[in-house]
């Protein structure tokens, strides 16, 4: 039988807390066929719409993400973890299921009207990307929507997504 994205990712027990599964999205990465298919499969909702960049959100959103960025031949800007970016930012900061972190993108990374795609590799309770969402929009950028590989439904996040008006697009659950 033809394999599906799903197939290509594997679950690791007990990381990196015992009780969690954790969904290793390196074993998609590593196949040829699987990262082709995952990754047309991310951009195919917005094939043809304008989408002026592509945002990915670190770590795994930036494998995703340039690769979406390359295909739609439009630019791709990263929300990174506090301090990592090099330039003036503006922040934002999310709730963790224990404590709280902060997400951050270059000051003129998007420009006021640009139209942008948030991709990552995994929605769970959707804090970190409702972070990255309020970091477009308060650069004026407008957000078409978000596409992830995973989704677990269980944890809200498309809900969550859904709740402030986002298109969400996700591969698997
Ligand atoms: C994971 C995942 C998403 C986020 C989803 O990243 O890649 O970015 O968590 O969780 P949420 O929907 O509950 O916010 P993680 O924070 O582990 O960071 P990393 O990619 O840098 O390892
Ligand atoms: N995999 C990757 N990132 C995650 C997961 C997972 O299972 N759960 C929450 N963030």
């Amino acid at each position: 039988m033809t394999k599906t994205v799903k197939d290509y990712i594997r679950t690791i027990v007990d990381f990196p807390h015992e009780g969690i599964m954790f969904r290793d999205v390196t074993t998609l990465f590593a196949d040829a066929r699987g990262f082709r298919m995952a990754i047309d499969q991310l951009l195919n909702p917005y094939a043809g719409r304008p989408i002026d960049k592509v945002v990915g959100l670190e770590a795994r959103g930036f494998i995703l993400g340039g690769a979406v960025a390359h295909q739609l031949s439009t630019g791709f800007v990263p929300i990174r973890k506090k301090g990592k970016l090099p330039g003036a930012v503006i922040s934002e900061a999310y709730q963790l299921e224990y404590g709280e972190a902060v997400m951050e993108v270059h000051d003129d990374a998007l420009k006021p009207g640009e139209r942008v795609l948030i991709v990552d590799d995994l929605l769970a309770t959707g804090g970190t990307a409702e972070a990255g969402i309020k970091l477009c929009h308060r650069l004026g950028a407008e957000v078409i929507g978000c596409a992830f590989v995973i989704d677990l439904p269980e944890l809200g996040g498309r809900k969550r997504l859904e709740g402030l008006g986002m298109e969400v697009h996700t591969l698997a659950e």
